[in-house]
C-alpha cells in the first residue's frame, strides 16, 4: 500500500477477529516505529508486546475507556526511557511519532489499531506501571490495541483550508 493511501485509510479499529498475528508482521509493526524520528536521535522508545489476556483483564480495570482489549489479539505498550530522552519532554514527541508509525504500518498490513490514551493521566500511568512491572525511569505513553477488524470504516476527508495559516497567524 502506498503511504498516503495507509494515511487516509487508517481508522481506530475496536472490533477484532480471532485471526493472530504473526510475528513477522508484529516486528514489521516494531521496525515501522523504530524508524521514526527522534530528537537528536535518541530512539528513547521501549515496546512492551503483550498477548496475555489476564494482563489486558488488568489493563481494562485501570483504563476506561478500553473494552475493545477483550477482543484484541495483542497490544503494544509505546514507552519513552526519560533516561535517555534529548531533553524533559522529548519522549512525548518522539514516542508520538513512533505510535503513528505503527499505526500506519498497521494499516498497510490490513491489520486494525488504536491508539488508547494513556499519558498525560497519572492514575492510568502508575496503573499500567505497576501491571507491567515498568521502571521508574519507563513512562508509557498509550497503549496500541492490535488485531484483524471485524469493523469496516469508511474513510473520511479531513481537510480544513481553515487550519492553515500562510505565512502568519
Ligand atoms: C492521544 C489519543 C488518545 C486516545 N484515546 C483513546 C481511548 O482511550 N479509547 C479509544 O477508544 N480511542 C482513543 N483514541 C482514538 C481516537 O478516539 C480516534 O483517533 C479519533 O476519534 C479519530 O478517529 P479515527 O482514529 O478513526 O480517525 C485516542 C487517540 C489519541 C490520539
Amino acid at each position: 500500500m502506498k503511504t498516503m493511501e495507509a494515511i487516509l485509510k487508517r481508522r481506530s479499529i475496536r472490533q477484532f477477529t480471532r485471526q493472530s498475528i504473526a510475528q513477522e508482521d508484529l516486528n514489521t509493526l516494531l521496525r515501522a516505529a523504530m524508524m521514526a524520528p527522534t530528537a537528536r536521535n535518541c530512539q528513547e522508545w521501549e515496546f512492551v508486546v503483550v498477548r496475555d489476556k489476564n494482563t489486558f483483564q488488568k489493563i481494562m480495570h485501570i483504563h476506561p475507556y478500553a473494552p475493545m482489549l477483550a477482543q484484541a489479539d495483542c497490544a503494544i505498550i509505546v514507552c519513552g526511557n526519560t533516561q535517555r530522552e534529548h531533553a524533559p519532554g522529548y519522549w512525548i514527541a518522539d514516542c508520538g511519532a513512533a505510535t503513528q508509525n505503527i499505526l500506519l504500518a498497521a494499516t498497510s498490513l490490513g491489520i486494525g489499531s488504536v491508539w488508547l490514551g494513556v499519558y498525560p493521566n497519572e492514575e492510568r500511568m502508575d496503573g499500567l506501571a505497576r501491571i507491567l512491572g515498568l521502571p521508574e525511569s519507563v513512562k508509557p505513553l498509550n497503549i496500541i490495541a492490535l488485531g484483524y477488524p471485524a469493523e469496516h470504516k469508511e474513510e473520511v476527508d479531513r481537510f480544513d483550508p481553515a487550519k492553515i495559516h500562510p505565512e502568519k497567524w
